[in-house]
């Protein structure tokens, strides 16, 4: 079996050496504990090792990505990036295609017109951040990586990043189970390896909409001790599960370091 690296050394030996390849993992958490920057480790990863690598975020525009990435000593303006916003078409194929909220606008503003055209006296309407547009843009971005892969054509590894998947049920929290079963339907592929993040509650430490988990076959979860009695920012992270995986069962501390990013120590 391929294992895909993570892009955090200690992880990826807690792991056998990386999530087995096709597997979705779920990373879940509450805010400021360092999804996003795991996340970013796992695409960077990926693009040294020459994988392509689909990124959907719906916090922030990939500029800014970009530029935490550039904090903690990873350089993503070294490979080029298509972003699905845009109105050419790539002449090259870049290594990494960007989903951000621009890229989903213009794809829901699409499926809407296009269903216009099939049953103009009831319009279905399109929102940016729901699981339909989801869906569209991620097979776009297949589609300009080719991952379908003609016949006969090598089979290229991608990399799915969804920073975060908990945006497209915020209103709907009791479909979260079903969006992420839809999602992983209508986009899983054997050469697909992807990373997705869930955002925890900070209070009640539940999930906004429990469900990407059950469609996971990995979680990582990450949390913090509680600031108050704590008194400074103490992070970690477990393995809560990993198929196919005999991973490591026991909680790391986290650091999160200028120029080398998330930094695993054990307990
Ligand atoms: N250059 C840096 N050096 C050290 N720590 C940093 C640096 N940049 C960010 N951090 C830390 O990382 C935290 C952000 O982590 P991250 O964005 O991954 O959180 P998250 O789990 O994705 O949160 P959310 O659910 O809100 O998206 C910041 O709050 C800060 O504490
Ligand atoms: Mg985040």
């Amino acid at each position: 079996m391929r294992r895909v690296p993570t892009g955090v050394e200690a992880l990826d030996k807690a792991l056998e050496g990386g999530i087995p390849q096709g597997s979705w993992v779920v990373v879940t958490g509450e805010p400021g504990v360092g999804k996003s920057i795991l996340c970013i480790h796992f695409a960077y990863a990926g693009l040294k090792a020459g994988d392509p690598v689909v990124y959907v975020t719906t916090e922030q525009e990939f500029r800014d990505v970009m530029e935490q990435a550039r904090q903690l000593g990873m350089d993503f303006s070294q490979f080029t990036t298509y972003s699905i916003a845009w109105k050419k078409e790539p002449e090259k194929t870049p290594n990494i295609v960007v989903v951000d909220i621009f890229g989903l606008l213009k794809v829901a503003r699409q499926l809407t017109e296009r269903a216009k055209e099939e049953s103009p006296e009831k319009v279905k309407r399109y929102a940016a951040l729901s699981i339909d547009t989801l869906i569209e843009a991620v097979n776009e971005a297949y589609r300009i990586l080719a991952v379908a892969g003609e016949k006969g054509a090598p089979e290229r590894h991608v990399r799915l990043v969804v920073d975060s998947m908990s945006a497209f049920w915020v209103d709907k929290p009791v479909l979260a189970r079903k969006y992420s079963y839809q999602l992983k339907i209508a986009t899983h592929r054997d050469n697909v390896t992807a990373m997705l993040t869930s955002q925890y509650a900070p209070t009640t430490r539940q999930a906004y909409g429990f469900g990407l988990e059950h469609i996971a076959d990995g979680v990582i979860h990450m949390w913090m001790d509680d600031v108050e009695s704590a008194k400074e920012i103490r992070r970690w992270l477990i393995i809560k599960k990993m198929r196919m995986t005999a991973h490591d069962s026991k909680a790391f501390r986290v650091r999160i370091e200028t120029g080398r990013g998330i930094v695993l120590e054990r307990a």
